[in-house]
């Protein structure tokens, strides 16, 4: 079958990597790629959000599956397009995928459906907003959120009051953000260990996947400005057996009946982010996609065919399934351009890539994010330029592992944490 994959980033190299061990699969495409993707796909040049474009592609070369890994593409109808046309898509519809594109839907139907998570006004302008922060109903610190797609920066924690009203106003009445700031959700803040939650649903059925620590600050320490994720532990330390299944039974299932029951049949994978509070888990936001750089920690230690399993959820049959996973952990190192989130250069030349294949021994692989091939050399094209996975027999070893990876990649101002899985080691190893 012929399988296309959207996106570009660390996460669709890890799909890519992942599809092209399937028997099944004897042509593998993707739109765009990356330098790394290139070596396992055929990297084609259209944007993912041009989904006429990508519909056209699907179906002049009868692609049997597409797999979708950005969330902008599922926003904008790219999973209706296709179906409309026949085409076998992974990947909700718009109208599910709205749990992603506006907080405020995610809040209204979290509340709808009783599902637990931060309690919230939604205000559509500065002087709902003014209201909500100055009312004695709402403690500090106050999230600020802008509604719409903000690329990690729509989210503000603010201390005082007087901060709150600032950064309302930037979003409300300044558009620091554009459209996605017309409405804002005023949050709750809550304190504990953050976790994401993978499960796959076809709509009706939910097949739940793992858990995974996603470190979303820049610098090491949990400091500075929030990231993409600049590393991921699989699985998650921080969990227990118990509050697993709660997620599951209090999150997990009435969100995807939830859909199901408004007429939102959610159809991919549902990725939750949570944070487990003294009062149980609670849903921070919604995502419609894998994360990234979760992907490249969950996938490694996933055991057997990822395609059989991605076309029962996009012909809404998913069966009963005991998935298989490594016992070992896995770590995922992102290494990226010096200055992300901020700005920072391009087209720096990276060394020590190899002969550019995703296994570099010991259980590690390197997945490319933002590379590109420029006269045979490789060189950086984004914020987030590699991810580096190492597989381990225990936490120890598979952080040293994924270091020791990062070590042989070189380039010059490349940005890394030092500390990811720190903690969960320091965790575990007093009990
Ligand atoms: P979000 O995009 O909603 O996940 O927010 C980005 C980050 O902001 C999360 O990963 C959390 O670290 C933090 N955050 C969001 N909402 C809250 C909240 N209600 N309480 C505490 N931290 C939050
Ligand atoms: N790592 C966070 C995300 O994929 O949204």
């Amino acid at each position: 079958m012929r399988v296309l994959v959207v996106g570009g980033g660390g996460r669709e190299h890890a799909l890519c990597w992942k599809l092209k061990q399937s028997p099944s699969v004897t042509e593998l495409y993707c739109a765009p790629g990356n330098a790394g993707i290139a070596a396992i796909a055929d990297c084609v040049a259209i944007d993912p959000s041009d989904i006429v474009e990508l519909a056209d592609f699907a179906e002049n070369l009868s692609i049997g599956l597409t797999v979708v890994g950005p969330e902008l593409p599922l926003i904008l109808g790219l999973a209706d397009e296709f179906q409309r046309r026949g085409l076998l898509v992974f990947g909700p519809n718009r109208a599910a995928a709205e749990l992603e594109g506006s907080k405020a839907f995610a809040k209204d139907f979290l509340r709808r459906h009783a599902i637990p998570t931060a309690r919230y006004h939604v205000v559509k302008s500065m002087e709902e907003a003014t209201s909500v922060i100055k009312s004695d109903e709402v403690g500090m610190p106050l999230v600020v959120k802008a509604d719409g797609l903000a690329a990690g920066k729509g989210v503000v924690i603010a201390t005082s009051r007087e901060e709150a009203l600032t950064q309302s106003k930037k979003f409300i009445s300044d558009r620091h953000l554009g459209s996605a700031g017309t409405r804002l959700v005023l949050e709750e803040f809550l304190e504990g260990d953050e976790v994401s939650f993978f499960a796959l649903s076809d709509g009706n059925k939910v097949l739940p996947l793992v858990a995974a620590q996603d470190f979303k600050r820049a610098f090491d320490g949990d400091e500075g400005p929030n990231t993409g994720g600049m590393g991921c532990l699989c699985p998650a330390t921080n969990l227990k057996a118990e509050t697993l299944k709660t997620i599951i039974t209090d999150i997990v299932n009435p969100t995807i009946s939830g859909l199901a029951a408004e007429g939102r049949k959610y159809q991919g994978i549902l990725y939750c982010g949570l944070m487990l509070t003294r009062d149980g888990p609670k849903v921070l936001e919604f995502n419609v996609r894998f994360g990234d750089p979760e992907a490249q920690a969950v996938l490694p230690r996933l055991k057997g065919d990822l395609l059989p399993l991605l076309m029962e959820v996009a012909e809404g049959r998913l069966g009963p399934h005991r998935l298989e996973w490594t016992r070992d952990p896995a770590v995922t190192v992102v290494v990226a351009s010096g200055g992300y989130p901020g700005s920072y250069d391009n087209g720096v030349a990276i060394e020590g890539l190899g002969n550019g294949a995703v296994e570099m021994g010991d259980d590690t692989f390197v997945f490319h994010a933002g590379t590109k091939a420029v006269g045979g050399k490789i060189v950086t094209a984004g914020g987030r330029v590699l991810a580096v996975t190492a597989l381990g027999q225990n936490l120890k070893t598979a952080i040293e592992r994924s270091y020791r990876g990062v070590e042989k990649i070189q380039f010059e101002g490349r940005q890394f944490r030092t500390d990811i899985g720190k903690k969960a080691l320091e965790r575990l190893a007093g009990g």
